[in-house]
């Protein structure tokens, strides 16, 4: 695998004497709204974000915890919109600087380990990978449906997934490999998705 220009070159992420420090939503809204202009990432965001609470939620996992899934999920891609070349590098410092839990900054850091060079570890960060680019799959999918969601099925899913036109810059590759590291087949993700995704709140 050649090296990808985004890799990070390091496995440590923030600092451990900062856990438990979280953005409160105002904080977090405003690197949203000043980050990200484009509309379209913003919702992946709250999708993504509202994939890891409920996760979280069904693993039984406290508040603080639900709180930390939240935010790894609602800010991973907030420099993608304006600095690509340095996605996710930017996000990683601006946390860094800001003295958020290392588990959230690492989870963020760990999303893309071909790109990124950092392997998931923890269940938060295989499950902010898993969701990743499944989440907008499925959203794109619910876009070309007259129905959106409603009556939604892992089949229809898994139909669009093998015709490698539809989304095609949806990598299936990693989507595979992050139900593999999950240990969650990618028919359990998808239909975790299309369960909880369209309750998700855009606003
Ligand atoms: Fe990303
Ligand atoms: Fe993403």
């Amino acid at each position: 695998m050649q090296q990808s220009s985004l890799f990070l070159n390091r496995n440590e992420f923030g600092d451990a004497t900062n856990v438990g420090n979280l953005l409160s939503p105002a904080e977090a809204k405003a690197i949203l709204d000043e980050w990200v202009k484009n509309d379209r990432l913003k919702i992946h965001m709250k999708q993504v974000a509202h994939l890891m609470k409920n996760y979280a939620l069904d693993q039984g996992l406290n508040d603080l915890e639900v709180q930390k899934w939240y935010l790894a999920g609602l800010l991973h891609d907030a420099d993608w919109d304006q600095w690509p070349e340095q996605h996710c590098r930017k996000i990683i410092e601006e946390l860094e600087n800001r003295a958020i839990d290392p588990e959230v900054i690492r989870a963020i850091a760990s999303h893309g380990p071909r790109y990124f060079g950092v392997k998931p570890v923890s269940l938060m960060d295989k499950m902010l990978y898993a969701f990743d680019e499944l989440s907008g799959f499925v959203h794109a999918y619910s876009l070309m449906r007259p129905e959106g969601y409603s009556g939604m099925e892992v089949k229809g899913v898994k139909k669009r997934l093998k015709d490698k036109t539809f989304a095609a810059q949806v990598s299936r590759e990693d989507i595979q490999d992050a139900s593999e590291r999950a240990g969650i087949p990618v028919d359990e993700l998808i239909f975790f998705v299309i369960t909880h995704q369209a309750g998700a709140d855009l606003s």
